[in-house]
């Protein structure tokens, strides 16, 4: 069913109906190992690879800045390929290589990072889709793909032990809780955008240690999704963006590839979200950069042009014909 014009787009999922029924996720596995969220999951395995120094992509949110005890940052070119020549990696250093929007990274950031002995650690938050490929590890972060309040996913290339892990610290968690729980109530009606604030609070103070995945999320995880109709919705939603936006989309081929969202790069990001929002339309901006040094131009250049328009499975073709619609408008 279409939403109609002035429904909301964008924002945190609803947390999920129990009772549905669905397929476990595409990064299910008997050796997974569920922490609180993707950041916990992370410096977890940096840790237990024994990196104290990890390198992240100039182009990264700022959830990952404390991975590890020493963060360096290698170049990405405007397009998200490999722009650094890795001459200060030392063997034993933790390469992570990002996949972005769901898209696979630039391969050649695993051959140069093998080459010269460093660790590599896929971070697929935003590639709920893509299995492990010639890495250590890799780490899922699923709440950004479906409605769970937390969870954090690392599978290992190798058998490992299973760590112990403390329950999800209450106040962040009930807090998360809530915030999809009202997003619940707001999408069935409730007039109550009070889930944004709460949602803004969980963010800024996410946990990162060895906490697991909660009860809740882990239930919901196992089969409340239907894995095949998220990625049929994505993926055609994406195909009317680009039929549409396709002069402005960053990653304009997508293949067999199952998108978070449509990244467009814009000039003058304000004028155009104000108008979104103003239309009820609310794109994330992945991401701002105040923690990659200034140096890295050409990430920061893309930082200020990049806005992802949802395209998630809550919507259908209606909605992005919406979305184009205005943005065709504005931008005339
Ligand atoms: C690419 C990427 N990696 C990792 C994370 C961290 O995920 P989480 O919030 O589950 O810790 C995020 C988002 O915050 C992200 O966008």
């Amino acid at each position: 069913m279409s939403i109609m014009p002035e429904e909301l787009i964008g924002g945190l999922f609803a947390l999920a109906d129990p009772s549905s029924r669905g397929t476990s996720p595409p990064f299910a596995s008997d050796k997974a190992i569920s922490f609180i969220n993707a950041r916990s999951a992370m410096a977890f395995a940096l840790r237990e690879l024994g990196c104290r120094r990890a390198w992240l992509p100039s182009y990264i949110c700022g959830a990952l800045a404390d991975v590890a005890p020493e963060i360096r940052y290698y170049a990405l070119d405007r397009q998200l390929r490999l722009a650094d020549d890795f001459t200060k990696l030392e063997p034993g250093d933790a390469v992570i290589i990002v996949h972005h929007f769901g898209f696979r990274a630039d391969p050649t950031i695993a051959v140069a990072a093998r080459a010269r002995g460093a660790r590599i650690v896929e971070d697929a938050a935003q590639a709920a889709f893509l299995m492990r490929n010639d890495s250590d590890c890799i780490v899922y972060s699923p709440r950004k793909w479906v409605g769970v309040p937390d969870g954090g996913v690392l599978l290992w290339n190798d058998v490992r032990p299973v760590p112990a892990l403390e329950p999800p610290p209450q106040t962040w968690w009930l807090n998360a809780f809530e915030a999809s729980l009202r997003r619940r109530d707001f999408d069935r009606g409730s007039n109550d955008r009070a889930w944004f604030s709460r949602f803004q609070e969980s963010e800024m103070i996410s946990p990162q240690g060895d906490f697991r995945m909660s009860d809740i999320a882990t239930a919901l995880l196992a089969r409340a999704f239907d894995w095949d109709a998220i990625r049929h919705r994505r993926c055609a939603n994406y195909a009317a963006l680009l039929d549409r936006l396709g002069d402005l989309a960053l990653l304009p081929i997508l293949g067999d590839v199952v998108p978070l969202g449509f990244p467009i790069r814009v000039g003058n990001r304000p004028a155009l979200v104000e108008r979104l929002h103003a239309r009820n339309i609310f794109p994330p901006v992945h991401w701002p950069l105040p923690h990659v040094p200034t140096t890295f131009a050409q990430s920061h250049a893309l930082s200020a042009e990049l806005l992802t328009l949802p395209c998630d499975q809550r919507y259908d073709e209606d909605d992005m014909q919406r979305m184009a619609d205005l943005l065709a408008t504005v931008m005339a």
